[in-house]
């Protein structure tokens, strides 16, 4: 295995949750711990609804928190009839310079095809902004054993169509279905499995300089361990990222990994 001196990554990915007001305590307690207690290694990025980021935009910089802020979604479009979506020009514009791709829950309830994953990863990396594509099976093609070739064809669609040094922008998230929002994330032996095997099709995909997240049931108990999985750069956290203790929690042990890692 080469080495890799990759920085960890922690992304709170809020889903439906919290108004603005209720973003700006979140952000601003985040934003206390780190000014007392600041993460050396791991770079921590929350994705908000897209009513708070504004705010949350605001307050990043007016009180120099030291997180990125992300949208959880954006339009494979730049501007037009497109009702309901956004452009990651927008996005740029109000300084919000992360994206989260191709989520599952985009995939599964918003009918979100291969295709159009990957023409919004291409629209967010032409504007500038740091992508997280999220690929991961569910759980009959787990049971199946199909879950590599599932996981391999996602990211061979993603990314195909980018020249290879896009590709190696591109933050991967390995994200089982069955184990989102479930309280029960996959074995240490299932991400090490997984974490392996998506670092070798992103190799042979030109992607050598991706980094590599888990999401799935990630909390400040289970953390730690998942962190010091090789192949893992770090996490894309839903639930337990939507109170300041543990999402820094979980940062605090990428940040205790890295060093052992490298
Ligand atoms: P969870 O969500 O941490 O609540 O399981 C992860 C995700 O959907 O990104």
């Amino acid at each position: 295995m080469t080495t890799r001196a990759t920085r960890p990554l922690v992304m709170g990915n809020w889903k439906m949750n919290l108004d603005f007001v209720e973003a700006l305590h979140l952000v601003q307690e985040i934003g206390v711990v780190l000014h007392h207690q600041p993460l050396e290694h791991t770079d921590l990025v929350v994705a908000p609804p897209f009513v708070d980021l504004r705010t949350v935009c605001s307050i990043v910089e007016s009180e120099q928190i030291p997180v990125g802020v992300g949208a959880q979604h954006v339009s494979q479009f730049e501007s037009g009839a497109h009702t309901g979506e956004v452009s990651a020009s927008m996005l740029r514009r109000l300084g919000v310079t992360w994206v989260i791709v191709g989520h599952s829950e985009r995939r599964t309830h918003y009918a979100m095809s291969d295709e159009v994953v990957a023409a919004t990863l291409a629209a967010a990396l032409r504007a500038g902004m740091n992508a997280v594509l999220c690929v991961g099976e569910d759980e009959e093609r787990r049971r199946g054993g199909e879950h590599q070739s599932f996981v391999g064809a996602q990211l061979a669609s993603a990314l195909s169509g980018l020249s290879p040094a896009a590709r190696s922008v591109v933050t991967v998230a390995y994200e089982p279905l069955w184990a989102i929002g479930t309280g029960v994330s996959a074995s240490i032996e299932e991400i090490a499995e997984m974490g392996t095997f998506v670092r070798a099709t992103l190799d042979d995909l030109g992607a050598t300089g991706s980094r590599i997240l888990y999401g799935g049931s990630v909390n400040e108990d289970n953390a730690g361990d998942i962190a010091s999985v090789r192949s893992i750069d770090g996490f894309l956290v839903g639930g337990a990222s939507l109170r300041a203790a543990s999402f820094l929690a979980i940062g605090r042990a990428c940040d205790d990994c890295y060093a052992g890692k490298r």
